[in-house]
């Protein structure tokens, strides 16, 4: 478990983690979202001691990760490894030996070493790329590397940082598969740190709202989405983040709507599952109270634009 107790962290003047507690669970995969600035990328950096606090403590697997020094930090880092957005790899090394560089820095034996590159490599599939040099491989490929090289040492737990942020949406679901497979078969703890809602929805168990440093909102992700005006709302709609599949419309709620009563009830009439992909209370529009934008599958499509209509309710479908 990683355990945040009233964990503060400021640069100079600026207070870029306020008063943040939580508790992370072995083998989850946790999401921290939140915008950019938002404080996500120091939040993981202090869980390797990379960053360290002002105020509060950090526990995981059992220790104070601020007290510890010497040969018991490298330990604790060689078990809590990272990947990031721009893959961090070794341009003039091979792909073999950016996978073997943290085997080769522990001083494993070569006949260890090449069982140990092959097999992670055999895991995210790249074995056939071994020779090859990181700029002739593609971003998903790249990841992929990244993945190997930082599970060579068996780590416990994996820190994210954006790792999907620099790739086209189909490579992002197939790094994303790759990442949920890991932490099933071998019990990997995964903080993904993001500012994209689809990858909290595809993989995470649980997710944690930053906002402006502090952490607002804790809870399952579906709950924690299914909410309408949750803290989500806060982080303004890049509509290039909006989900991808399915058909996103934007209601427009003017004073005399109950927006909780009337998603309840379109849901309950019409029977039909669909997402808030985001929502925002106030419009300093003079007839609008609130926007939301929901998500629904294309066959369910017509039913609620029928149900909209039929409530004279504003939409706007939103173009991909
Ligand atoms: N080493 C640093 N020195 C001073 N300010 C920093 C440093 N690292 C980050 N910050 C500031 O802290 C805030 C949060 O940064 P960061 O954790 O990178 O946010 P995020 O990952 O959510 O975009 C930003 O305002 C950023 O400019
Ligand atoms: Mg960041």
């Amino acid at each position: 478990m990683i355990e945040f107790i009233h964990v503060s962290k400021d640069f100079g003047s600026l207070h870029v983690l306020s008063d943040v507690s939580l508790k992370i669970n072995d083998g989850e995969i946790f999401g921290i979202i939140g915008q950019s600035g938002a404080g996500k990328s120091t939040l993981l950096r202090t869980i390797n001691g990379l960053e360290p606090i002002n105020k509060g403590k950090i526990i995981s697997d059992g220790k104070d990760v601020s007290k510890l020094k010497g040969i018991e930090l490298r330990q604790y880092r060689q078990k809590t490894a990272m990947i990031f957005q721009d893959f961090a790899l070794m341009d003039t090394l091979s792909i073999y030996k950016n996978i073997a560089l943290p085997l080769e820095c522990a001083h494993l034996p070569n006949k260890e070493i090449e069982a140990r590159v092959q097999k992670l490599a055999q895991m995210v599939q790249i074995q056939d790329k071994l020779k090859a040099k990181p700029r002739e491989l593609s971003g998903g490929q790249k990841q992929r590397v990244a993945i190997a090289r930082a599970l060579a040492l068996n780590p416990k737990v994996l820190l994210s940082d954006e790792a999907t942020s620099a790739l086209d949406p189909k490579t992002t679901q197939s790094i994303l598969a790759l990442l949920r497979e890991i932490n099933k078969t071998l019990g990997l703890t995964i903080v993904m740190v993001t500012h994209q809602m689809e990858v909290v929805k595809a993989i995470c168990d649980r997710v944690g709202v930053l906002i402006d440093g502090k952490l607002v909102q804790v809870g399952k992700t579906d709950e924690v989405f299914l909410a309408p005006y949750s803290s989500l709302s806060a982080l303004v709609p890049n509509e290039t983040l909006l989900p991808t599949t399915g058909i996103n419309i934007k209601l427009f709620f003017p004073k005399s709507f109950s927006t909780q009563d009337f998603i309840t009830h379109m849901a309950r009439e019409l029977d039909i599952d669909f997402s808030i992909a985001w929502g925002q209370l106030e419009r300093f529009r003079d007839d609008v109270l609130g926007e939301l934008i929901i998500n629904v599958s294309q066959e369910n499509y017509r039913k609620v634009l029928a149900y909209l209509q039929q409530a004279k309710l504003g939409y706007e479908v939103i173009e991909k």
